[in-house]
């Protein structure tokens, strides 16, 4: 026990040395979620005007929180009506210094986002304020998409207990909004400040406005019940006509007063408090500079009301006067330990001008923290280091903290080597037992496989943080960084579409499905796992999808089976084969609702899946609920089912296959154009039709993914050519001998494409939308080089998975696929976006989608 405390000994004093050097806020550090995102903010204390419905109640409003219908989403927003609002009880007063917003993703369901917002703040739940920046500007810049975060400083910072989001819109919408604040505890406890206005002095016939700009309480000849500039945790320069803040009159920081309005000669200043508190010191920040007849104030006398009375003996102080240092200081007040609930002090001039820029109050023993000095952030608040009478704790502190932040760097050193060579040590076994695993033809179809919206995925997916990880905001506008789609020009429809088929998607938005019948219940996520004709054919389904997938019409009939022409086997799994068959009369069958390419009268070529007869009941089950899922995606660019044979045995789905073959087939029979193929007589495919036919596999990846659909097998074998490069995205390429080198039987778990594979997916098992764009990366790579080679073709499969070690390890070791010939540079830089580590930093297929119409216009 003795020893422990031993041990523990230096570090108690170092953190009370950490904690111990600011007494004051510092709007810098101050800005640590409060606890939406975090859950320390009850369900209880978050409240709302309206609700769309149970599952987009305001409790469904924490940022980066996927629960229930994924956001709080009020009834229709109206425009020009306050109406709507999202409140937070934090139960006691803060300090806030930023605000962050997110809308409704829902896994990629959800399309819904607060694009202008207002703030409405009380610090008693009885009078609301509403927030304006500096400038008098109300509204805030909201959200631009459903997934990313955007914070936004409050400049002025707020203090209040209750705070309001208020979704502001020019038009009638429906709008969702998940929210965070950061701040901390206001510890000073102030709730108002009463002092008389500030003044206006001509300087060189100019006019320095020393008003209280920020003052959210009442304004006539006095200010009254409010908190401003004050306590917005900013302090005035040396040179009071100069200001942090940008774009302001002159005079900006500071409150200021002459004794020429003061007969008196004091200012009186009451401040009250939240409750009694027992008061240590009060700090002033004023200006002195006495060439100006500025300066701090002679004398000050505090007045204390602890119950309902004013202790009739005041408390005086009058600091040592300064003509030699003109810079602007705090001036300590020492306020003896008396209790109180308000103070009223009078400030007496020691020169025509008085100027305060900030007032604090220590109570109690509680004390900010202070961390290492944040980074400077764009138009963040500077942090205040004025001259202080604590300077030699602030020096003391520092050295501990430099010291601490050594002993810190030294541990994650030794951390990082450690962990790397269990890595390393993890892989090599890893590599070992693979070496003896033989390269299998087993066929395994990984296809569509549905993602759990509850956990969450896709673009929404967030690295887990510390609770109490502070926020700084890296850029100018407080975006999330590094998102592909702001690095590109905007997208313009009449440029960027370039063919009917792909415009037909263009404009279909995820949500319109949803949000036409209302808020889908996937609240249970039960997981259905469909099995496939070829076997392990994993579909892993949430309820909500089935729902939606499952709808009145399965659009899909019964075709007589002796219609069927048997042509080649593509392939053969555990539970049955496909078959490539010719289908006479097909076009009957076909859905009338988008166009297709037919050729009237002749046998269309089909994939048919069949179901071995004597399949097991579970195996039938699963082939029917594919069946279900598969009638309902529909897209130009996703293969179709067209018909099924359920009436008998064997069970069968027929499903479109094009002309063509695939497109690694395609490829490979063909050159680029140029000197080569003109001598070779091969037939060519142009670059522009590369492109097109690529931006088709990106569009239909778009669509797959707004329904949340994870392909896990995307390559150009998986893609089928029709007329005219039209493509279109299956999912036969496992089953087929032909490709059997792309597929690596990892010890003990699946067959898998590693050369498509994103490093999470091989080290982690993690399947996500971001990992099939990973794969689009490959697919793309393949495409360009005309599929002459495998990607990775000069390194093992050992190889390979080494190499994914080197993308998780990131230390620039990784090998990329190189840039093909026929890439241009703006091509080649979405790839490599493709191949980003984070999975978060990598682009939608709406981004790729959009960054490939682009590279072609
Ligand atoms: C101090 O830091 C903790 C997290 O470490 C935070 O929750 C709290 O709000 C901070 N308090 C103040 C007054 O800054
Ligand atoms: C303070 O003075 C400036 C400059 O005259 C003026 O624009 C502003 O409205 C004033 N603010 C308040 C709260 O009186
Ligand atoms: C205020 O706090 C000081 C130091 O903690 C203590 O000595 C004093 O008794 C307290 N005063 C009151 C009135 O509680
Ligand atoms: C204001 O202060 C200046 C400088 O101390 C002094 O000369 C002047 O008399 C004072 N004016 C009034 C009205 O007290």
């Amino acid at each position: 026990m003795k020893r422990l405390w031993d041990t523990n000994f230096p570090l108690l004093i170092l953190l009370y040395l950490l904690r111990d050097v600011t007494s004051q806020v510092n709007p810098g550090v101050c800005r640590y979620p409060l606890g939406m995102s975090g859950g320390q903010i009850q369900d209880e204390d978050i409240s709302a005007s309206s609700q769309w419905s149970e599952s987009t109640a305001a409790r469904y409003g924490r940022l980066d929180f996927e629960e229930g219908d994924g956001a709080w989403c009020p009834e229709t927003v109206e425009p020009d009506s306050l109406k709507e609002f999202l409140q937070i009880d934090l139960r006691s007063l803060h300090f806030i210094t930023l605000v962050g917003t997110q809308g409704r993703h829902a896994g990629g369901i959800g399309n819904e986002f607060a694009q202008m917002y207002k703030i409405k703040y009380s610090r008693d739940g009885s009078r609301w304020i509403s927030w304006r920046n500096r400038q008098g500007k109300q509204v805030i810049e909201g959200n631009r998409n459903a997934y990313d975060i955007v914070l936004k400083d409050l400049e002025p910072p707020i203090i209040a207990r209750f705070v309001r989001f208020m979704p502001v819109s020019d038009h009638s919408m429906n709008v969702c909004m998940r929210v965070e604040l950061y701040g901390c505890e206001w510890l000073d406890g102030l709730v108002s400040y009463n002092a008389p206005v500030g003044e206006q002095m001509s300087l060189e016939g100019e006019s320095v406005h020393l008003n209280d700009s920020v003052y959210d309480g009442a304004v006539i000849f006095s200010m009254t019940e409010g908190l401003g500039q004050l306590t917005d945790g900013m302090c005035g320069l040396d040179d009071f006509t100069q200001s942090h803040v940008y774009n302001v009159w002159p005079g900006y920081d500071y409150v200021g007063w002459t004794n020429e309005s003061f007969s008196s000669g004091y200012v009186e200043i009451m401040f009250e408090f939240d409750r009694a508190r027992n008061f240590t010191t009060m700090k002033v920040h004023c200006n002195n500079m006495f060439t100006r007849h500025v300066k701090a104030f002679r004398q000050v006398m505090c007045y204390f009301r602890s119950e309902a009375d004013w202790e009739a003996k005041p408390l005086s102080f009058s600091p040592s006067p300064d003509d030699v240092n003109p810079s602007a200081r705090f001036v300590t007040v020492s306020l003896a330990n008396h209790m109180a609930s308000a103070i009223k002090c009078q400030f007496y001039f020691a020169d025509t001008w008085m100027m305060f820029s900030e007032i604090t109050f220590q109570s109690d023993t509680a004390m900010y923290n202070t961390t290492l000095a944040p980074p400077k952030t764009g138009g963040g608040p500077p942090t205040s280091t004025q001259p202080d009478d604590s300077n030699t704790r602030i020096l003391i502190g520092c050295l501990v903290a430099i010291i601490f932040i050594l002993v810190a760097i030294i541990v994650i050193i030794l951390w990082r080597q450690v962990w790397q060579k269990m890595l390393e040590k993890a892989s090599r076994r890893m590599l070992d037992d693979e070496l003896t695993a033989s390269l299998s033809t087993q066929s395994e179809v990984f296809s569509y496989t549905h993602n759990n919206p509850s956990s969450s995925s896709g673009p929404s997916e967030q690295e887990s943080s510390s609770t109490y990880e502070r926020i700084f905001p890296l850029g100018p506008d407080y975006q999330e960084p590094s998102r592909l789609i702001r690095k590109l020009p905007e997208f313009t429809e009449e440029a960027g579409l370039t063919n009917a088929a792909v415009a037909a998607t263009a404009s279909k938005a995820p949500a319109a499905t949803v949000g036409q019948d209302g808020v889908p219940h996937y609240a249970e996520a039960d997981i259905v796992n469909l099995q496939g004709v070829t076997g392990g054919n994993t579909y892993a389904v949430p309820a909500l999808t089935m729902d939606l997938l499952s709808g009145k019409d399965v659009a899909v009939e019964e075709f007589p089976r002796k219609l069927l022409t048997f042509k080649e086997k593509l392939g053969e799994g555990q539970f049955g084969e496909v078959h490539l068959c010719e289908a006479e009369g097909m076009q009957e069958f076909m859905n009338k609702d988008f166009p297709f390419d037919i050729t009237e009268n002749q046998p269309e070529l089909v994939a048919v899946k069949m179901l071995r007869a004597d399949a097991n009941k579970n195996a039938r089950n699963d082939f029917l609920k594919e069946i279900k899922i598969m009638s309902r995606l529909k897209d130009p660019n996703i293969i179709r089912l067209l018909a099924v044979c359920i009436c008998s045995d064997p069970l069968c789905m027929i499903t479109e296959y094009m002309e063509n073959g695939d497109l690694n087939q395609f490829l490979c029979r063909h050159e680029p154009e140029g000197q080569l193929a003109l001598i070779s007589n091969a037939p060519t495919v142009s670059y522009s039709n590369l492109c097109y036919m690529a931006t088709q596999i990106a569009s239909g990846m778009r669509y797959l993914s707004s329904l949340n659909f994870v392909h896990r097998d995307l390559a150009t074998r998986n893609c089928l050519v029709g007329k005219n490069y039209t493509i279109k995205i299956a999912d036969f390429g496992m089953s087929r001998n032909l490709y059997s080198g792309d597929y690596y039987r990892i010890q003990g778990r699946a067959v898998l494409p590693i050369r498509w594979m994103s490093w999470e997916s091989i080290l982690l098992g993690k399947f996500t939308t971001a990992s099939d764009v990973w794969a689009f990366g490959v697919t793309l790579w393949e495409t360009l080089t005309f599929c002459k080679e495998q990607p990775y073709s000069q390194l093992t499969d050992e190889q390979v998975i080494e190499n994914t070690g080197e993308f998780f390890r990131d230390q620039k070791r990784q090998i990329y696929l190189p840039q093909p010939a026929l890439c241009p540079d703006p091509v080649y830089k979405i790839m490599l976006s493709c191949w980003r580590r984070n999975t978060k930093e990598r682009p939608s297929f709406q981004e790729i989608y959009r960054a490939l119409l682009e590279s072609q216009a």
